[in-house]
């Protein structure tokens, strides 16, 4: 059986989590690769709505490792709260939680000085969940980070962090902010520094070992391949990379042990934030979809904007990350629909594009061109079986894989775990269906 790397391949909030936690019995160790609680994965567990930030959803299955690698910007107090949720839900976690000691810290400063940049962009603002994110991978890059690992060591970690807000509390200055007090910031860290050690270990290390004992690893995604920051629709980007080539730099696992990638595309496309998005839909039919679809931020409750399915956009997703087979998520949506339309090139000063062109400054000015495609106007929500999907629908399905280059080979149709269909034979050298239907009640 494979390692397969889980991902978005529009702005996020394609339904990753629910395919994350349908495919998790298949496989023996979950890892996230980047990002930090700005992803919001919502999972439902006994009949109860979840929404995860940092921690796969695989935690919600007996015996899964969870592993948040080197490429996560993890707030401690975020991460320390997700545990004690999950603990009172009568999870059995301590053992299975593991923290690379290379992944960088959100610290205080960050959430401040983020809050301030976005207000200084005025219109251009990204709209970031001002998590802290952004800040903490600038850090990084900057090579000021105080890292995982560091926690380890309370000398080391003072003194860092007297270092960094010494900095910081020059700009904080500019922004009109009042001046940190490096020690209170220690104390604070020093205390979620006992809680955190137990879970810190080297990831790289661990994953060979697990890789060499055969176990199965899936490398779940967080936000969307157009949210990439050198992929993506820059600025208009979250600050890591979130496709396929993030899997490697964010655990330690080379490509050569990374046997496919999957790629999650929501039947129509969503956005939260700023910047250009060629096929959104205002007014009532975009309500429609806001709606039908529940398109409310999982992490800050933003409506999310709506648009028609961008294959223009999703073909560009399977080419960088080589993405040659997809889920499709929430077809229901559009149950209601007429007519379904699908977006398959641009026209930008005249010229047709195919290409997806991720400068902000060209998609905001290019014409989408659809198909018009027969809506099929019959219920999909919560259908099991593959003989169930009506014609239309299933035109509309053949429609897209010509469209994105990539074939259609889950499709889910509800939030339950059992409202998801695998079609026959396309997958079964990555997943093990029969540990996936032990799982289905
Ligand atoms: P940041 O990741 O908080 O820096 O935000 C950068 C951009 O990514 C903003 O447009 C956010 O709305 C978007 N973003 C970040 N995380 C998610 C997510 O999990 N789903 C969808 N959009 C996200």
């Amino acid at each position: 059986m494979a390692n397969v790397i889980v991902l978005g391949t529009q702005w996020g909030d394609e339904g990753k989590g629910k395919i994350v936690d349908f495919l998790t019995p298949s496989f023996d160790v979950i890892v996230r690769y980047q990002g930090g609680h700005n992803a919001g994965h919502t999972v439902y567990f006994k009949g109860k709505k979840l929404v995860l930030h940092l921690i796969p959803s695989g935690i919600l299955h007996a015996n899964k490792l969870c592993v948040l690698g080197n490429g996560i910007a993890l707030n401690p107090k975020a991460f320390l709260e997700e545990i004690s949720c999950l603990r009172s839900l009568g999870l059995k976690i301590d053992n299975n939680i593991v923290l690379s000691r290379q992944a960088h810290l959100i610290m205080p400063y960050h959430e401040l000085l983020e809050r301030w940049t976005e207000e200084k962009r005025g219109e251009k603002k990204i709209g970031t969940t001002c998590r802290g994110i952004g800040p903490a991978y600038e850090d990084k890059a900057a090579r000021i980070g105080i890292r995982v690992g560091d926690l380890l060591d309370l000398k080391v970690l003072r003194e860092k962090i007297e270092e960094n807000v010494a900095w910081k509390n020059e700009w904080l200055k500019l922004a009109s902010y009042s001046e940190l007090k490096a020690e209170e910031i220690f104390r604070e860290y020093a205390g979620y520094a006992e809680q955190i050690a137990p879970y810190i270990q080297d990831v790289s290390t661990l994953l060979a070992k697990l890789i060499k004992e055969k176990k199965r690893i899936l490398f779940e995604g967080a936000q969307g391949t157009l949210l990439d920051i050198d992929h993506g629709t820059y600025p208009y980007v979250t600050s890591s990379n979130s496709s396929a080539g993030g899997a490697c730099t964010g655990t330690g696992v080379g490509p050569t042990k990374i046997n496919a990638v999957l790629g999650v595309a929501k039947a129509y496309i969503t956005r939260v934030g700023g910047g250009p998005m060629p096929t959104e839909i205002g007014g009532n039919i975009g309500r429609l979809f806001q709606e039908r679809g529940d398109e409310f931020g999982a992490t800050t409750g933003r409506p999310r904007r709506c648009g028609w399915f961008d294959a223009v956009a999703v073909a560009y997703a399977c080419r960088v990350n080589g993405i040659d087979r997809i889920a499709l998520t929430k077809p229901d949506v559009l149950d209601v629909f007429d007519e379904i339309k699908v977006c398959v090139s641009y026209r930008y000063r005249g010229e047709l594009i195919k290409d997806f062109p991720p400068e902000p400054w060209i998609l905001e000015k290019v014409e989408p061109e659809y198909r018009i495609l027969k809506g099929w106007k019959t219920n999909l929500h919560g259908l099991r079986d593959y003989s169930q999907l009506p014609p239309a629908f299933l035109d509309y399905v053949h429609f897209l894989e010509e469209a994105i280059e990539a074939q259609v080979v889950i499709i889910s149709t509800g939030m339950e775990r059992e409202e998801t269909i695998i079609l026959e034979g396309k997958i079964d050298d990555l997943i093990d269906q029969k540990a996936i239907k032990s799982e289905i009640i």
